[in-house]
């Protein structure tokens, strides 16, 4: 190392380590994994009140991000946030070349799923339909399975409320994600067919990684632990 490099590591901070973590239900789960990692979160993260979006731990200069699941992917796709967590459905529906998924943190386990009215006139069996219309937060996934099934997808992009369409003839069908399938029972709706399993994955920014490969390798290894 030159004197210049020398002089600088030994003056300038290190570079912060952002992870990205999806709000709503799924942080109750995150927290454990994160604490067992050695990563505690100042109080405010916990409270979903909170209108904070990015909060200091006890770990040196890493610090964390709460976004929406989509988002979380966008941030480290960017480099934004060189770590975050998020479902394989949303790594599914983006397909980002920038992110890697080395670990599959085994919490937030759902299902994506197709699903209409219980007594829709076309019955049960999609494989008799050459096209529907779908409404959906997974336009690439939804019609990329379709196609698969020799039937043309028309989707319709909602970000929430999926239930709502069939109650209110946006369209007849939804894909969503199921986990107790209380949302689709209080809707009158039923499942025809799994699309995905569905469980949170670290994932990580592949620049980062090659940047900072020790740094970012140990933190890898101390989730692994964590989940084991
Ligand atoms: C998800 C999903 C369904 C619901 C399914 O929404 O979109 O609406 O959970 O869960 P269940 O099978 O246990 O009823 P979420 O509550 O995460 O909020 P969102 O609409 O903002 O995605």
């Amino acid at each position: 190392m030159g004197r210049f490099n020398a002089l600088k590591s030994m003056t300038m901070s290190p570079t912060p380590l952002i992870i990205a973590v999806p709000k709503g239900r799924i942080l109750s789960e995150v927290l454990p994994i994160l604490n067992k990692a050695g990563i505690e979160p100042e109080p405010a993260f916990a409270d979903e009140d909170a209108r904070q979006l990015q909060f200091a731990t006890n770990a040196a200069h890493v610090s964390l991000i709460r976004v929406r699941s989509f988002d979380v992917a966008t941030f480290v796709a960017f480099g934004a946030a060189q770590l975050g967590i998020c479902g394989n459905d949303v790594l599914m529906e983006f397909d980002y070349s920038e992110i890697y998924a080395p670990l599959d943190l085994g919490i937030g386990k759902c299902r994506l799923s197709i699903a209409q009215p219980k007594d829709l006139d076309e019955g049960l069996d999609l494989s008799r339909l050459s096209h529907v219309r779908i409404a959906t937060k997974y336009p690439e996934t939804t019609s990329r399975w379709f196609a698969e099934h020799g039937i043309q997808a028309e989707c319709v992009k909602l970000n929430g409320a999926m239930e709502l369409a069939p109650v209110l003839g946006l369209s007849p069908r939804i894909v969503d994600l199921v986990s107790t399938g209380n949302t689709l029972k209080a809707n009158g709706l039923v499942e025809v067919a799994t699309i995905a399993e569905v469980t949170s994955r670290l994932i990580v920014n592949r620049t980062a990684l090659k940047v900072r490969p020790a740094e970012i390798n140990a933190w890898i290894e101390r989730l692994r632990k964590a989940v084991e």
